[in-house]
């Protein structure tokens, strides 16, 4: 008997022993996720406001967020997806630079059993098995749709552009999906307007500077740009940058000179519209965080995640709006502005 109390005695105090150094089941279920988040760069406003939205969200639901800028390079991001996974993180959320040259690391994701998310951009991978497990971001071909058709529309209502509308195209990155399917989503709707036409484009890889320097390229070119009817530029730092080429040259934009179109919906683009420089905008929401998230919590419970989550792609006109946009800009653009 005495033998069978010790043994009991020593048994509750090994267990005891091993409860205190291992967790409580209250404890587990209030383990920090900690995800990796391999960003592209910091190539705009907009990418700036997404990084900043991703902390923002991630520290409110108490995840441990391990971030990479990417540098806009791919081979960084790469490198930042390794460093993830030797780290055993619970999962990565990835805004891919551009849209090939991802098949062997995601393989390797895969190998490793840590779901990778998209955010943002798309990747293109030669067997769907690869593909990310979900995506949680705007439908750029949707985006690209729309610039054509407030073009479409505005040159219509302009008997200047009504008969044959001239168009420059300031383009993003060069294989990035958010640069390809916009320029698709336009050639789409353009097919449909024999009078619209794009006669022109130049890369400016999503920056101000780049914007500026492919505009004073396309003035150049374009003999500058007295036959132009509408610009559209793939992102607002590219047009903003534009607008510092085209104020030098002395062309007018928007309000009563050529009509300007471009998407993501940063500060300054209002401010742009407010002064008439913009004619209209295409916003693209940086506050992705929340379905992300959501998106890891439903992947790692099992649950069933649809292959692409679509945010809303609201769209902002100029005209009759400026005391509206310049109240907004005023007030530190604080929250997205739809419409
Ligand atoms: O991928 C989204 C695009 O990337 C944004 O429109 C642009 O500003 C950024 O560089």
């Amino acid at each position: 008997m005495k033998r069978i109390k010790m043994i009991v005695l020593v048994a509750f105090v090994l267990a005891l022993a091993f409860a205190s150094f291992s967790q409580t089941p209250v404890a587990r279920a209030q383990k920090a996720l900690v995800i990796a988040f391999i960003q592209t760069g910091s190539e705009s406003g907009w990418r700036t406001s997404f990084t900043d939205a991703m902390k923002a969200e991630a520290t409110k639901e108490g995840i441990d967020l391990k971030f990479t800028d990417g540098q806009q390079k791919q081979e960084v991001q790469i490198a930042g997806i390794r460093a993830a996974i030797a780290q055993k993180v619970d999962a990565i959320l990835l805004a891919p630079i551009v849209e090939t040259g991802w098949d062997a690391v995601l393989k390797e994701a895969q190998a490793a059993k840590i779901p990778l998310i998209e955010v943002d951009r798309d990747v293109k991978v030669s067997d769907p098995a690869l593909y990310p497990v979900t995506r949680v971001a705007a439908d750029f071909t949707h985006e690209g749709a729309l610039a054509a058709s407030f073009v479409a529309t505005a040159a219509a209502a302009n008997p200047k552009w009504q008969t044959q509308c001239n168009i420059v195209e300031l383009q993003g990155t060069t294989g990035s999906s958010a640069a390809v399917d916009r320029a698709a989503g336009f050639a789409n709707v353009l097919k449909l307007f024999p009078t619209l036409k794009i006669v022109a484009s130049q890369n400016g890889d999503f920056t101000r500077d780049g914007g500026q320097k492919a505009m004073e390229a396309l003035i150049k070119s374009q003999n500058n740009l007295q036959d132009i009817c509408a610009i559209w530029s793939h992102n607002d730092d590219m047009l903003l940058g534009a607008l510092v080429a085209l104020k030098a040259a002395g062309i007018k934009t928007g309000t009563g000179g050529i009509l300007t179109i471009s998407v993501d919906g940063v500060c300054y683009a209002y401010k742009a519209l407010a002064d008439g420089d913009f004619s209209a905008n295409v916003v693209l929401l940086p506050s992705l965080g929340v379905q992300a998230y959501q998106a890891v919590r439903d992947v790692i419970a099992g649950k069933t995640v649809p292959k692409w989550t679509v945010m809303p792609s609201p769209m902002n006109i100029g005209a009759g709006n400026a005391d509206k946009f310049q109240k907004y800009f005023a007030g530190g653009c604080a929250g997205y502005y739809q419409g």
